[in-house]
């Protein structure tokens, strides 16, 4: 399938032009668990990774409060391309990009996707029009990948814009994911010993 093809034609619909490069994700695509953000940022366009620039790190901070490497996970975003000036993605993007979204689940089968954020939950729970607050609770499955459990959080970019208001829910939410883990047998002993240094478990 010739993703650049359907973004152009996803962008010409929006009468945008630009050079596009192409984000498909990193880690470990076979992994039982993917994160899937908005779209890259500027800082992903330059160094050609999916978050890497401030919100990546913060990433990499919750993923190492819950003993996650994210070199074992998969981590990428439902636009594979970086909107002009850094906009939201739009609905023909998204679509545009959900063969290949599709195409990633269907090879590397994860059971949980930790969505970041309304645009990536919206695509999974079918749902843009209910809010984050709501579709959070309890553990949904995608109606559209019947298989996977998905777990909704906010972007890492709002938890920086207002650390007060959203720093205690995303923790609540990556509890649950870590719990959900423990009971696969993701971690591995120095993983568990790591969660109970951050108070996960007991
Ligand atoms: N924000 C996202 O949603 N994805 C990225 O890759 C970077 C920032």
């Amino acid at each position: 399938m010739n993703i650049k093809r359907k973004w152009n034609n996803a962008l010409n619909v929006l009468y945008v032009k630009q050079e596009l490069k192409l984000f498909l994700g990193r880690g470990k695509i076979d992994s039982i668990l993917y994160i899937v953000g908005e779209a890259p940022g500027r800082d992903e366009d330059i160094q050609g990774e999916p978050f890497v620039g401030r919100s990546g790190k913060l990433l990499t901070k919750m993923l190492e409060a819950i003993a996650i490497d994210r070199k074992e996970i998969f981590i990428t975003n439902i636009v594979k391309c970086r909107p002009p000036e850094n906009r939201d993605p739009q609905l023909e993007e998204i679509q545009a990009c959900s063969p290949h979204l599709t195409w990633q689940i269907n090879f590397g089968k994860p059971k949980y996707i930790l969505t970041l954020g309304r645009f990536s939950t919206g695509y999974f729970l079918d749902d843009f029009k209910s809010s984050l607050k709501s579709l959070r609770i309890g553990t949904p499955k995608s109606p559209l990948y019947p298989h996977i459990t998905v777990l909704p959080t906010y972007h890492p970019a709002a938890v920086l814009r207002s650390p007060e208001r959203w720093k205690p829910l995303v923790w609540e939410d990556l509890k649950k994911l870590s719990y959900l883990l423990l009971q696969e047998n993701f971690y591995n002993d120095e993983q568990k010993a790591q969660l109970k240094k951050n108070k996960v478990i007991e």
